[in-house]
């Protein structure tokens, strides 16, 4: 199948995100202040980009991780059933957690891989994701931290792909179609 010809309008941009993930990493730093134990978990392939800016403002000991999900595929709708590609290297029993989301949308990957990650035992889970469509959500479900709230757009870049691509750009923006 051919790609319909689309062009991406900036939604927020490199600065706002830089700035916000500033903001964001205080609050984790206070969250998970006492710990020596923390595991942050990115979940691939979305999260890639922004795991990597947060880490590297968090003054913590922390090792990474990463979980895969199945996902839109090249679709643009949920598929609402999710599946464990890649599962974690280490054991999270008694650690503490950070879930590093991009996005939620109807909600049915977040709350499918915090209830398997829950199963393990952590002694502390929280979730943090870039963005959240609210307006799309299916299950209820919230992360504890939120980057920015966004309108019901599909938006790429910044890690978060169409059809596997976009990922590089340093911005969110939002898919146009011009046919
Ligand atoms: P959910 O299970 O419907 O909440 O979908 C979450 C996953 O769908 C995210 O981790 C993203 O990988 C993907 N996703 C949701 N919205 C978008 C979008 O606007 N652009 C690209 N991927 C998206
Ligand atoms: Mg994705």
């Amino acid at each position: 199948m051919t790609q319909r010809p689309y062009v991406i309008d900036e939604l927020i941009s490199a600065k706002a995100i830089a700035a916000r993930i500033e903001e964001l990493s205080r609050d984790i730093q206070e969250e998970f202040n006492d710990t020596s134990k923390l595991v942050v978990v990115g979940l691939l392939r979305g999260s890639f980009v922004f795991i990597a800016d947060l880490v590297r403002e968090l003054d913590l000991p922390v090792e990474v991780d990463f979980l895969e999900a199945s996902s839109y595929g090249d679709a643009m709708e949920s598929s609402r059933e999710v599946r464990i590609l890649k599962d974690l290297r280490s054991p999270i029993e008694g650690r503490d957690v950070l879930l590093v989301e991009d996005i939620v949308d109807t909600g049915f990957t977040l709350s499918h891989v915090i209830n398997l990650l829950k199963s393990r035992s952590p002694a502390k889970l929280k979730c943090i994701a870039l963005l959240d469509k609210p307006i799309r959500r299916e299950v209820d479900i919230k992360a504890d931290y939120t980057g920015f709230e966004i309108p019901d757009e599909f938006v790429v870049g910044y890690g978060i792909d169409f059809a596997q691509r976009n990922r590089n750009l340093g911005y969110i923006g939002k898919v146009r179609f011009t046919d």
